[in-house]
C-alpha cells in the first residue's frame, strides 16, 4: 500500500491531474482505477485539463458529468477542443458551454488550497482564422482574466495554472500548437507560477520552458482514454511542499515516470508517425486510432 494512501499529510498539497478522458472513447479500466485512487487517497484537488468528450455528443457529456459529479474532491475542468459541439455549428458559436451546465460550478474555476491556488486559463477557441480548430488559442482577454486572478491572490501564494493546450509555439508559419502561447508563458514566468498543467498531447511530460523573463515548469498529463499516443493510460500525481513540486505519472502498467514522460512537446495530439516526433521510452504506439462510433 502506498504510504500516503490514508489521506493527505500536513503541509503537503496533493493534486491529481487527469486529462483527455474522451468519454465516448474512454478506457473503462483505467478510469475506474483513477476513480478508486481518488476515493482511497483523498487528494486536495482534482484538475481535469480538458477533452472530457470525444465528439461533444450529449451522451458523452452525460457520462462525463455523472463521473465528475461523483468525485468527492474539489474539481476544476478545462474545456478542450473536443468539448466544443462538432455537429451543431450554431450551438458552437452561440453557446459552446451549454452542454456543460450540470457541472458549471467546476468549469474553469479557481481552487484555493492552503498556500496554493489553481488558476484556470482558457485555450479552446470556438472559431479561428485558420482551418485547424484543434489548435489552441490564448486570446488576450482569456490571458487577462487569468492574470487578474493571479494578481488578486495573497502575496506568497504558490500558483498552479491549468490549461488544455500546452503553451508552446513549436512550429512556424501558423503551425504553432497554441497561438498566443509564448506570450502567455512569458506573463506566467513574470509572475513566477510554480507550474502550468496541460493535456491535449496524450503523453505525460515535465519540462522547463525558457522565456525572456525566466523559466516556467510545464507539466502535461497523459490520457485516460483509448486514444493512445506513445504511453499507456495515466494520470499525474502532483505533490507540492515547501515550494517544490514533484510529479509522478501513475499508470496501471507499472511504467516508471521517467519512461512515461516525453522530452519534447509534439505539434499535435495524433499518434506519432514520423521518426522525428517525440515519443516516450515505452513507445506503445497504436497502428491506428480506435474508431469512434
Ligand atoms: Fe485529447
Ligand atoms: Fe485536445
Amino acid at each position: 500500500m502506498r504510504d500516503e494512501a490514508r489521506g493527505p499529510q500536513p503541509g503537503k498539497i496533493r493534486i491529481f491531474h487527469l486529462s483527455d478522458i474522451h468519454f465516448g472513447l474512454e478506457d473503462p479500466a483505467a478510469l475506474e482505477w483513477a476513480r478508486q485512487c481518488i476515493v482511497n487517497e483523498v487528494p486536495h484537488a482534482v484538475v481535469v485539463t480538458g477533452d472530457l468528450t470525444m465528439r461533444a455528443r450529449h451522451r458523452e457529456y452525460i457520462a462525463a458529468i455523472e463521473w465528475i459529479n461523483a468525485l468527492d474532491a474539489p474539481v476544476t475542468v478545462n474545456i478542450g477542443n473536443h468539448d466544443m459541439p462538432y455537429f451543431n455549428l450554431v450551438e458552437r458559436f452561440v453557446a459552446p458551454y451549454r452542454r456543460y451546465r450540470a457541472i458549471h460550478a467546476m468549469l474553469e474555476t479557481e481552487i484555493d488550497l492552503p498556500g496554493v491556488a489553481i488558476v484556470p486559463l482558457k485555450s479552446a477557441a470556438r472559431a479561428q482564422w485558420r482551418l485547424n480548430w484543434s489548435k489552441g488559442w490564448i486570446t488576450r482577454s482569456a490571458l487577462d482574466e487569468t492574470l487578474e486572478r493571479i494578481d488578486a491572490l495573497p502575496q506568497g501564494t504558490q500558483i498552479i495554472v491549468s490549461v488544455h493546450h500546452p503553451l508552446v509555439e513549436t512550429g512556424t508559419k501558423g503551425t504553432a500548437l497554441t497561438r498566443g502561447g509564448a506570450r502567455a508563458l512569458e506573463e506566467l514566468a513574470r509572475r513566477k507560477v510554480l507550474a502550468v498543467l496541460s493535456g491535449h498531447v496524450h503523453d505525460p511530460f515535465d519540462l522547463i520552458e525558457e522565456t525572456a523573463v525566466g523559466p516556467v515548469r510545464m507539466i502535461g498529463a497523459g490520457t485516460l482514454s483509448r486514444r493512445l499516443r506513445s504511453t499507456p493510460p495515466s494520470f499525474n500525481e502532483i505533490a507540492i511542499a515547501d515550494g517544490t513540486i514533484t510529479v509522478e505519472a501513475r499508470n496501471l502498467s507499472h511504467v516508471a515516470t521517467p519512461d512515461m514522460q516525453i522530452d519534447d512537446v509534439p505539434e499535435n495530439a495524433l499518434p506519432p508517425r514520423n521518426a522525428d516526433e517525440p515519443v516516450s521510452a515505452v513507445a506503445t504506439i497504436p497502428i491506428v486510432d480506435p474508431p469512434v462510433h
